[in-house]
């Protein structure tokens, strides 16, 4: 027996989803009166949030759970509620309870009972929840209060789409989307409670649907809210890019100029043996329609590498993508074996050395397109979102419209929205100038260049 938790820390992993739940199991514990905390070790209840996609994520949760529990024993006398929730409960719960002794396992699609696992767990009764109801926990979650400048919004979740590496189908079900009421309430409640910005969340965004409508019916519906400045949406399928979501990207002005579409490989030999159901050339295609309606589009996407079976000339085929995109950003990965998952089973699984040297090569030429992309907008001028202070006094990071990073100097606030000129370049952010009206602005210019320049 445990007496019930008074402060509590949420730490989550992986995506931006996880993010998104993490911040929602904050509010909720909050809703109880408890009160959160930013260290981890000296906390009633840690609630560790976790990712399930790539190996070693389980590894990591219980050499996690050895550390807080040390620490908080070392340190301040304690024996903290410990909660697993995410992906990884969800795959492996029971077997969390049985090796960890952990009090509380909650699943992705469970964690609006939180509270009551906990109370269960604190009567020392078992507290385990990986259900996934078909009435989705949304409803159940307390309204959103304070939220930072750029916020994010699920309003899908799960995957049909059963990709032979990914887990995802398994952790978080079937897709499901959250109808148009309440996506737009929230996003309402988000922006009274200061966004500026909101991302749409979903394994497949672009799958949301309710009663006929689809995304860009939804993104034109949010548009309409006043204070409501900027509209993103991710991970989006190349499969589900509606004819309607391309063109939302030249017909709604908030709608970012930036597409997160992942492709994982470019040979089609092995996208078949992913079960990805789209072929190079038509992923190339799709880009093109894109670029047609919107020329300055910021393409990013996720790439694999050494699924079993890729060859060298795969991995070429993969290389002439790339080359053939010019990503403004991209993420890539070494394949892991998950286990339940099809291609876990296959023939021919690439060496670990050979796969390490092809995430180099392609990591290389990423890195490339990214470099290039930043140094191709010194010159353009573009309204930013402050959303952090910098390191240099006075200082802001902001984000421009294709999701780059931008520093910038002057007089502001977190959360203005200021126009900026783009005067210097590096590879993974860039430096802004603040447009001032009249005299000093070509002073600020040349010093921005300068302080770039030292
Ligand atoms: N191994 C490596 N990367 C994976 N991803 C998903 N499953 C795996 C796996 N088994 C990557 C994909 C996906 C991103 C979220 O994670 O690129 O788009
Ligand atoms: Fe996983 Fe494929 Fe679904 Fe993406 S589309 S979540 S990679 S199964």
């Amino acid at each position: 027996m445990k007496s019930p938790p008074k402060t509590f820390h949420v730490k989550s992993f992986g995506c931006q989803m996880n993010v998104y739940d993490g911040d929602r199991m904050a509010e909720i514990m909050a809703e109880q009166g408890l009160t959160a905390t930013d260290d981890a070790n000296a906390a009633d209840l840690v609630v560790l949030n976790t990712c399930h996609i790539r190996e070693k994520a389980t590894e990591k949760v219980y050499s996690d759970i050895g550390r807080i529990r040390k620490e908080a024993r070392s340190k301040h006398g304690t024996d903290p509620v410990i909660a697993v929730a995410g992906c990884v409960a969800q795959a492996e719960g029971a077997e969390i309870v049985r090796r960890a002794k952990v009090d509380v396992v909650v699943g992705p699609q469970a964690y609006h009972n939180l509270p009551d696992l906990v109370a269960r767990a604190a009567r020392g009764e078992s507290a385990l929840d990986t259900d996934m109801p078909v009435d989705l926990k949304f409803g159940h979650l307390p309204p959103r209060r304070r939220v930072s400048p750029s916020a994010f919004l699920t309003v899908q979740e799960g995957c049909d789409k059963f990709c032979t590496y990914c887990v995802v189908p398994y952790t978080r079900g079937a897709e499901v989307s959250r109808g148009w009421v309440q996506v737009v309430d929230e996003a309402k409640a988000l922006v009274d409670a200061g966004a500026k910005e909101i991302t749409l969340l979903g394994q497949n965004v672009n799958a949301w649907e309710d009663d006929g409508r689809g995304l860009h019916d939804l993104i034109a519906a949010l548009a309409d809210i006043a204070g409501l400045h900027r509209i993103r949406y991710t991970t989006s399928h190349p499969n589900d890019m509606a004819q309607g979501l391309i063109e939302a990207h030249r017909d709604i002005a908030k709608l970012m100029p930036f597409l997160h579409l992942p492709v994982q490989s470019g040979s089609d030999r092995i996208l078949k043996a992913m079960n990805r159901s789209h072929t190079r050339d038509s992923y190339l295609r799709l880009l093109d329609r894109v670029r047609a309606v919107r020329p300055d589009i910021a393409l990013s996407g996720d790439f694999i590498v050494g699924f079993p079976g890729e060859t060298e000339a795969d991995f070429a085929d993969t290389l002439s993508l790339v080359d053939a995109v010019g990503h403004a950003q991209a993420f890539s990965f070494k394949y892991s074996p998950r286990p339940g998952t099809p291609a876990a089973g296959m023939a021919d699984q690439v060496a670990s050395e050979v796969m390490d040297e092809r995430l180099q090569r392609l990591q290389a030429a990423l890195n490339r397109d990214q470099a290039a992309f930043n140094a191709a907008s010194v010159g353009r001028r573009c309204t930013i979102l402050l959303e952090r202070m910098g390191k240099l006094p006075g200082q802001f990071i902001g984000k421009s419209p294709w999701l780059q990073s931008v520093h910038v100097v002057g007089k502001a606030a977190i959360g203005d929205l200021v126009d900026v000129t783009i005067v210097a370049a590096g590879p993974n952010s860039v430096t802004g100038v603040m447009i001032e009206q009249g005299e000093g602005a070509d002073e600020a210019f040349q010093r921005a260049k300068l302080d770039v320049a030292a």
